[in-house]
């Protein structure tokens, strides 16, 4: 069974209730149509009569919310007048299970509200992505699915930020992925020491404090991308590591590389790949401005999935 046929079983298991902020948008509402029809969820599409319901209630909510931060009653109507605050504050009020929006709206738009009114589940520093990546060549990885993190959020993490990442990605490896044994490597352009620089000094860093994090889970680095993933490289480059040559989570150092890789890996590789947040207290995802219907039927069918967890 492919991933997608997984996560859409997954997702029919229990029904939830998914806001789609961007209610009026052709590829949104036929993706919604097939959603309900196909039992994936129960979707909700914006529109500036819904947004009557509650615009009230949700005004001032989100003015308690952000009153610290220099929101005013007047700031805060306003925002919920906007279909992206509007969403945020159903599913912040219970009102739905999560959100999918981006199909017009850029990264940042959905991001920056999910941030502000969602926030990080307890216990979590920071909010990061995951690309799951299914590619032709199934001897690398699970099966040929590899999880790549951070590709969308954070520009630029630190060691300990890079850490969560490391540890969220494991989660999503094994919670949406079905991934029994996360097997974790935090990427530089050294193996092991091979060479010394500021860069390689937090992955390593960032190594330690995950596996402190995560003692359960094996996560192991610095390492190549192809003493990651080849075994015959492993066995030269890094012949005790439990991770080394059989990886399945890839944790890129930064925004730049994360991005870059999961491109390459789609445009070159061949591979179809589908984009979650992770670390929200509850789950909102963002589409791709390109995306065709499917992405957006696959998203929400994911968010229903996280939605159960
Ligand atoms: N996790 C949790 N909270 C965060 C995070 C994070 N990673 N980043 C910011 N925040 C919080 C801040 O603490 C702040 O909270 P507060 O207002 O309650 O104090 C709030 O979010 C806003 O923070 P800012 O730093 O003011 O937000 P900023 O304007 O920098 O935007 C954003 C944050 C949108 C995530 C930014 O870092 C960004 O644009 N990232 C890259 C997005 C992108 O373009 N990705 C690549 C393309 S996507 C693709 O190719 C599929």
């Amino acid at each position: 069974m492919s991933l997608v046929d997984k996560i859409r079983a997954k997702a029919r298991q229990r029904r939830t209730t998914i806001v789609l902020p961007e209610g009026d948008e052709p590829r949104t509402v036929a993706a919604a149509e097939i959603v309900r029809r196909e039992g994936l969820a129960e979707p909700v599409l914006l529109t500036p009569d819904i947004m009557k319901e509650k615009a009230e209630a949700y005004a001032e909510a989100l003015y308690e919310l952000r009153k610290v931060k220099g929101l005013s009653r007047e700031g805060a109507a306003k925002l919920v007048g906007d279909p992206m605050y509007y969403g945020m504050m159903m599913v912040k009020a219970g009102d739905a299970d999560g959100l999918v929006s981006g199909a017009v709206h850029s990264t940042g738009d959905m991001l920056r509200p999910a941030l502000q009114i969602i926030k990080t589940k307890p216990g979590m520093k920071l909010v990061s992505s995951s690309f799951l990546m299914e590619l032709p060549n199934a001897s690398v990885g699970e099966n040929g699915l590899l999880v790549y993190a951070d590709c969308v959020v954070n520009p630029c993490p630190d060691a300990e930020e890079l850490a969560h990442i490391a540890v969220s990605a494991a989660e999503t490896a094994q919670t949406l992925c079905g991934i029994a044994e996360p097997r974790v490597a935090l990427l530089s352009f050294s193996t092991k020491g091979s060479a010394s620089h500021e860069l390689v000094t937090k992955v390593q860093e960032a190594t330690a404090l995950a596996r402190q994090l995560a003692p359960e889970t094996l996560i192991d680095g610095e390492l190549q991308l192809d003493a990651a993933l080849v075994p015959s490289v492993a066995a030269q480059k890094a012949p005790e590591s439990p991770v080394a040559g059989r990886a399945n989570v890839l944790v890129f150092p930064d925004l730049q590389a994360g991005n870059i890789g999961y491109k390459i890996t789609q445009r070159l590789g061949g591979a179809n790949c589908f984009a979650v947040l992770q670390g929200l207290a509850r789950p909102c995802n963002d589409l791709s401005r390109g995306c065709s219907v499917d992405d957006i039927v696959n998203t929400i069918a994911m968010t229903a999935v996280q939605a159960q967890i």
